[in-house]
Parts: structure tokens; sequence; C-alpha cells
């Protein structure tokens, strides 16, 4: 599906071993912990989810970009995943867990006439921008991707794994302001967290 995705059995399968750990594992603001380590590596570097999220996580939402004006249809779509634990424990508690990773594709439109109307559908990868859950802030003083108890990363179509991004004061934060009081994230998008 993805030009520069490859599946590995192997870190899939430690990935799975890593996981039973994680989830038992408490955070320490008594709410389980989410497995991170398919987006994190114990540096705090930051990767696109090595895992078939459209097929394995959850679709939190989609944002459609509206065309310029007189323009029919969308002109852009940005989807939203993450792992279906976290979508658990945020209903459960109210809060995103430690270890959840949140995934927005960006992706292209066509848009066509269709038996339905004008309609607009989603087409190539155009990026990726992911944000991690980390409430204890344990890579805030060496890496400046994390801050406010996420880590913050921008990725271009063709490189899943480097991010282009180096600060996320600069270049995340200000934009995410509105959305302060729900913890950074928009989550007036995402209807399965509505509770
Ligand atoms: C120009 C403003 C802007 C900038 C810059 C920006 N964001 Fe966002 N971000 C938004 C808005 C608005 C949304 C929700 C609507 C949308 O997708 O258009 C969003 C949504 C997201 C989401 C989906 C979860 C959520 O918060 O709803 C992630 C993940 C995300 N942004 C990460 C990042 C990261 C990482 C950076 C920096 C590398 C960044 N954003 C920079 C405005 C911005």
């Amino acid at each position: 599906m993805f030009a520069t995705y490859r599946p590995h059995l192997l870190s899939t399968l430690i990935a799975v071993g890593i996981g039973a750990t994680f989830l038992s594992a408490s955070d320490g603001h008594g709410q389980s912990a989410v497995d991170p380590t398919s987006a994190v590596d114990d540096s705090g570097n930051i990767q696109v989810p090595d895992v078939n999220y459209r097929k394995d996580w959850v679709a939190l939402g989609t944002w459609a970009v509206a065309a310029d004006e007189g323009v029919l249809g969308s002109n852009g779509m940005h989807v939203v995943y993450t792992q279906e634990e976290t979508i658990s424990a945020y209903l459960e508690t109210g809060q995103f867990p430690d270890g959840a990773v949140l995934v927005k594709e960006l992706l292209g439109t066509e848009t066509a006439e269709m038996t339905t109307g004008t309609i607009s559908r989603a087409s190539d990868i155009e990026g990726w921008f992911v944000m991690v859950k980390d409430s204890t802030g344990k890579f805030e003083e060496t890496n400046g991707l994390w801050g406010e108890g996420w880590g913050w990363a921008y990725f271009g179509a063709d490189n899943r794994v480097e991010t282009t991004t180096t600060d996320y004061e600069g270049e995340c934060l200000g934009c995410h302001v509105p959305a302060q009081d729900t913890d950074w994230i928009y989550t007036q998008g995402y209807p399965v967290l509505r509770q």
C-alpha cells in the first residue's frame, strides 16, 4: 500500500511481546499505559508508526479541507488514527494515556460527480503528523520534539522514519493553543471519544 512500508514479521513479534508488558504496566498516574514502541524509540526519536494503522488501529475522524472559493469539493483530507487501547483508556478516564500515538495522515483528494452528488475522495499520501503522549516528560530536557506532555513530529511523504521538524514549540504548539484545554488535541473532531 505504501511505497516505503515494509512489514517485518520479527519486529511485529517483538512489538507484541513489548506491548503485553506495557499494557500491564502503570504509568504512575493510576492509568494503564499503552505501547508506543511502533512510533518512538528509547531516545525519544519519533517515526510514523511501523504498523498498518489503517487496518489495525482505529480511525478517530476525518477533517475535510475546503477547496478555494468557487471550487466544489475538498482540497485535502486529514485522517487521524490511534491505537484501540488509547480509545478505551480515554473513554474510561477522559484523558489520553501515556503511550497514546496519534497519527494524522495528510491526503490529497479527487472530486467527481457521482450518483450521490459532487463527491471528494481521498487520493495519495502527502505526509504525516505524529504525536506521542508522555506525561512524565522524560525526553523534554534532551529532545526539542518533546514538551507539554507530548512528542511532536512531521514527516514528508517520502520518509516515514526521519522527521523534518526539530522544534515543537516553534513548529507545532502555536497552532494547537485553541485545543489546550483538551490536552492540545482537537477532540471535537473525533466522535468515538464522545462519552
Ligand atoms: C497551521 C496550524 C498547525 C500547525 C503548524 C500544526 N498543527 Fe497539528 N493540527 C492543527 C489543526 C487545526 C488540527 C485539527 C484540524 C486539522 O487537521 O486541520 C491539527 C491536528 C493535529 C493532529 C491530530 C490530533 C489533534 O490534535 O486533533 C496531530 C497529530 C497534529 N495536529 C500534530 C501536529 C504536529 C506534530 C505539528 C508540528 C510538527 C503540528 N500539528 C503543527 C493545526 C496545526
